[in-house]
């Protein structure tokens, strides 16, 4: 059922083959969007963009720690459609271990998708945004960009930085009629949930319950600005 506000706009999603992202996906596409859709497992994109009888163009492989790639991205929404009302900076990885142990690589690998990405994906989308007047930019975050994880440091440290991320941009996008959005799940069921804890059970939220935020957030009249949603499993401090 198609959804007044979300009818007709182009929304390009980072991280949609799985989880949070591609629950929107689908979502936002039930709503009446067109979605672009990001991610570096093309295949699962394709078959996505396919269901949703999307041009083949819409789905985009795109490993979001390659500015140049972030640049194709949005560049092919924008040849695709001549227009991008919104930008879901999505794309996330998460790893849990003591900072004592030391795993670099996995720091890298955090740093450069979860802050680089999202830098990259607003640095691409800016110029459109600027001429047309007009834009949204979701960043994903997370409660422990809130307050610290245990052996979760350097994840943590990535959200933190998104919320400064958002926060900067919603008072230097201002004058260009851009708004942004900050959006802080707790535990949500996803595969990188999944990966991330294992077996180890803990309440979860739906990830719908991501996805119609983006849907309040996104169908909110254009003078209207939602800066920041929190949710968590009720069941969890
Ligand atoms: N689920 C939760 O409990 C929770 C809570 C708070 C915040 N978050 C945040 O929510 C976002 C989505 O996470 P999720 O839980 O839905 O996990 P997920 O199921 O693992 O989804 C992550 C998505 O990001 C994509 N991705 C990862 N690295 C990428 C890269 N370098 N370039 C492009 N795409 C990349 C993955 O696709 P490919 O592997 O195909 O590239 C996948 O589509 C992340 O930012 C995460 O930090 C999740």
């Amino acid at each position: 059922m198609s959804v007044k506000g979300i009818e007709g706009k182009v929304i390009v999603i980072t991280g949609a083959s799985s989880g949070l992202g591609e629950t929107s996906a689908h979502e936002l596409t039930k709503a009446g969007a067109k979605v672009v859709v990001g991610a570096r497992r093309v295949d699962k994109l394709r078959a996505l963009v396919k269901e949703f009888g999307l041009p083949e163009e819409s789905a985009v492989e795109v490993d979001v720690s390659k500015q140049e790639q972030v640049e194709n991205l949005i560049q092919t929404a924008l040849k695709l459609y001549g227009k991008i009302d919104v930008l879901m900076n999505n794309a996330g990885v998460a790893t849990f271990s003591p900072i004592e142990a030391g795993d670099v690589d996995a720091w890298d690998r955090m740093i450069d998708t979860n802050v680089k990405g999202v830098l990259y994906g607003v640095n691409a989308v800016l110029p459109h945004f600027k001429e047309r007047k007009s834009g949204q930019i979701i960043n994903t975050c997370s409660v422990v960009g809130h307050s610290v994880m245990r052996n979760g440091v350097v994840y943590s440290s990535t959200k933190f930085a998104i919320r400064a991320i958002s926060e900067g941009l919603r008072q230097e996008l201002k004058p260009h009629n851009i708004r942004v959005l900050n959006i802080s799940p707790g535990p949500t069921e996803s595969e990188g949930l999944r990966v991330a804890f294992g077996e180890a059970s803990m309440p979860t939220a739906p990830s719908t319950a991501f996805s119609d935020a983006v849907i309040y957030a996104v169908s909110q009249p254009e003078n209207v600005d939602i800066n920041e949603i929190t949710f968590r499993p009720t069941a969890l401090d």
